[in-house]
């Protein structure tokens, strides 16, 4: 019996099934990413009978597994940041998706990473949706990797690109990137590429198609301008690791974070700079989001964070100014503005600064998305700092967690803070209270204990 196709309305963002259109999912509270999709009348068919099984769904003891999979190492990237942030390269037949801006770089980075891949002897191919092979051809001779052995190949029917994986040689180890996956279709569902049931679809044909086969897929996924990837938050349960490339246009670094992995670290970043030859790995980045003279101007607080394992110094700057409105403007680049809008509460309940009278704009400088509670004492000190118009003292490192009744609580690896912090030239240090037993032997900073934000303000006389 010929199926009769079914419309039905999905929303682009979650995945969601309406029965009608409508201008926004309760699912999500997404507006306007209701689309109609043609779909298969008729429920699913469960399985029937287990008549006809293969037998590769049987289960084997744990110790067979081990023997089998002493053959089933790691493929190095060629890319050391890329390395750090998959947790030491990549498994084979594992699933990685790739989310950014357009134009950020995801691209550029791929392309470096399979031809990189390609001359340390691995079978990698490129395939592209969006541009032709010569394009992709031109772009890597202005890499310098043009004499890279990678295979390229303009497609976008996953039918095609299923049956080319069959053809590269895992015995090595095989790569194949997928660029993007929202150009890619699948020939028996009927809505357009990009909407959710085929993005579906495909990425759930390649990686079926990937894991059979042992090779390792990286996927590009465009992001949506609230900053998710498009289509569905299905695709980050499907596949294996979702790595974000993200940074600010007008800044020449890059930043790769990891916010899934089934295979490794996921609070890793690895730092890129965007050079007119491509990107350039920068492996030792604490330095990169300082500012040349730092603590002189109020507003300005320098945060010693980490990122995974490694530490980052940033320059916090906080503005505020009398508001023109009924409700104060609050403005966030690079931290949550929930977070900002609890340490405004904290300040204001908890020590009397009150901060409702003025629009407040807060920025992470040099482009970093920061997402340690560490941040908060930093974001406090600035805070106070610009509200008071008086600078925190010069070379001085800030960091500690702010609880809701104004306590600050320690953070993780104050050590590795303090001497990164050290090394940079900084000489005191502003952090939350250790236990006594915690306390230094020989430090290299000027420490200044806080148990209380209250502390903290009494430094700033006019607050
Ligand atoms: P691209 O990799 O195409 O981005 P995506 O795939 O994420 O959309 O990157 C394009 C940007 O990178 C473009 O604006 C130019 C810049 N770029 C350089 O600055 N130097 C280079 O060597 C290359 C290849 C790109
Ligand atoms: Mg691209």
């Amino acid at each position: 019996m010929a199926k009769a196709a079914k419309s039905s309305f999905l929303c682009q963002e979650c995945g969601a099934v309406h029965p009608r259109w409508s201008g926004k999912c309760d699912s999500c509270g997404a507006w306007n990413s209701i689309v109609e999709e043609l779909s298969e009348a008729g429920p699913p068919k469960g399985l029937g009978s287990v008549k006809g099984a293969s037998g590769k769904g049987r289960v084997l003891p744990f110790t067979d597994l081990q023997a089998k999979s002493k053959h089933y190492k790691r493929l190095p990237t060629g890319m050391g940041e890329l390395d750090r942030v998959t947790g030491g390269g990549v498994v084979p037949g594992a699933a990685i998706l790739i989310g950014g801006d357009p134009g950020i770089g995801k691209s550029t980075l791929l392309l470096q990473t399979v031809c990189a891949m390609g001359l340390s002897g691995l079978d990698c191919a490129y395939i592209s949706g969006e541009e032709a092979e010569d394009q992709i051809r031109m772009r890597a001779e202005r890499l310098n990797l043009s004499h890279a052995p990678v295979r390229l190949a303009s497609a976008t029917s996953v039918r095609d690109i299923v049956s080319s994986m069959d053809a590269l040689s895992t015995d090595t180890g095989a790569v194949m990137v997928i660029d993007s996956i929202q150009t890619m279709y699948v020939d028996t569902v009927d809505s357009a590429p990009g909407t959710v049931t085929q993005v579906r679809t495909a990425t759930q044909e390649l990686i079926r198609a990937a894991k059979k086969s042992g090779v390792t897929l990286l996927i590009v996924g465009h992001v949506t301008k609230e900053g998710t990837i498009a289509g569905p938050r299905v695709l980050e349960h499907m596949v294996d690791t979702v790595l974000y490339f993200e940074g600010d246009r007008g800044h020449q670094f890059r930043i790769l974070r990891a916010v899934k992995n089934r295979y490794g670290p996921a609070d890793e970043i690895g730092v890129f700079e965007m050079a007119d030859i491509g990107l350039r790995e920068v492996v030792n980045p604490s330095a990169l989001f300082l500012p040349e003279r730092e603590g002189i101007v109020p507003g300005s607080a320098i945060l010693a964070g980490m990122e995974g394992t490694r530490p980052v110094l940033v320059e916090v700057q906080a503005l505020v100014a009398p508001t023109a409105y009924a409700t104060p403007r609050r403005s966030v680049v690079g931290w949550d503005s929930n977070r900002l809008a609890m340490i405004l509460a904290v300040l204001e309940a908890r020590c009397g600064v009150a901060l409702s009278s003025y629009d407040v704009y807060l920025n992470m400088a040099g482009g970093l998305r920061v997402g340690e509670p560490a941040a908060d004492l930093a974001v406090a000190a600035s805070l106070i700092s610009a509200i008071s118009n008086e600078a925190l003292p010069r070379h001085t490192v800030v960091f500690g967690e702010i609880g809701l009744s104004g306590e600050i609580r320690p953070v993780p690896q104050t050590d590795v803070r303090l001497k990164e912090s050290a090394k940079l030239g900084f000489e005191a240090a502003f952090l939350p209270a250790q236990k006594a037993d915690k306390k230094k032997q020989a430090d290299p900073l000027d420490i200044k204990q806080f148990k209380h934000v209250q502390d903290l303000v009494a430094l700033f006389p006019t607050a």
